[in-house]
């Protein structure tokens, strides 16, 4: 199909504005492409296409992120009990993570127990996941691969990795049209199926069949943003089971009262 020509300029109108200037450009084209598809003008899919961003990433975002300001934070913060402390403060600006702050002391240590040594680890659609790396026990060395689609979160997850001492890299991607290939011993694609879904109804199951990782640990969100119980556990565990329902891996569920969990080896 022939590329509509005024692509480039919705890609140009959403980029303007300050809340998606560093999303990821191919992200946007693809979710520009199919809202020129659909609407009647061009103000019309561009206002679409910036709907569909905030459903998917900037709806998690509380407030505007001083990514300087937290590195300042992270740096200062050089005793132990004083950087965990800084990290949580850090983590409560992005809905998923802050969500997950009152288990984050068990999340990690149940997750990889059975599995060890964790020596490397993918995190898909990560958020401001990675910052919960003192909480994950990882062999001595590990390497980190984070993927998200803002650039400038990526760029404060590069120096946040150095500051945290471990070696990895922090990518800007639309995990859809790019996840990357390389091999881990762990992926964790938390809470990031809905998001995925929205954005192509077949997302969940191509993910899950291209990542290319010894485990992958899934989870769903089991409140809204908002924090309404609108019985998502049990819509996102039946999506779950459909989703691996045919395919041959174990599936291990891992019981948390505040995050649906499961633990997939293939
Ligand atoms: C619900 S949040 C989950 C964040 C994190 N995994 C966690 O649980 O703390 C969904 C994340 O997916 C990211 N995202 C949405 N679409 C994406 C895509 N196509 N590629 C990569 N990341 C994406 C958003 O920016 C957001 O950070």
């Amino acid at each position: 199909m022939s590329e509509d020509p005024r692509l480039d300029a919705l890609v140009a109108q959403v980029r303007q504005g300050r809340k998606y200037r560093t999303v990821a450009g191919s992200l946007v084209r693809r979710i520009g492409a199919a809202e020129l598809r659909k609407r009647a003008s061009l103000n019309e899919a561009v206002k679409a296409t910036k709907n569909k961003l905030h459903q998917v990433a900037g709806l998690y975002f509380a407030g505007r992120p001083d990514y300087d300001d937290w590195l300042r934070r992270i740096t200062r913060a050089t005793v132990e009990d004083a950087r965990r402390a800084t990290l949580r403060a850090i983590m409560a600006h992005h809905a998923s993570t802050r969500e997950r702050l009152p288990i984050l002391e068990s999340f990690y240590a149940r997750i990889f127990t059975g599995i060890e040594p964790v020596r490397s680890v993918l995190d898909l659609a990560c958020g401001l996941n990675p910052l919960s790396l003192p909480w994950m026990p990882l062999a001595a060395g590990a390497t980190y691969h984070a993927v998200d689609i803002y650039e400038d979160l990526m760029d404060f997850l590069q120096r946040a990795l150095a500051l945290l001492g471990v070696a990895g890299r922090a990518e800007a991607r639309d995990v859809l049209a790019d996840s990357p290939a390389d091999e881990a011993d762990v992926a964790l694609l938390l809470k990031a199926i809905p998001c995925l879904e929205q954005l192509d109804p077949t997302a969940g199951s191509s993910i899950l069949d291209t990542i290319n990782a010894r485990h992958i640990v899934v989870s769903f969100p089991i409140r809204t943003v908002g924090g309404s119980d609108v019985g998502m556990r049990q819509t996102y565990a039946a999506r779950f089971h459909a989703l691996t329902a045919g395919c041959r891996w174990h599936i291990e569920p891992i019981e948390f009262a505040d995050e649906l969990v499961f633990r997939v080896t293939k």
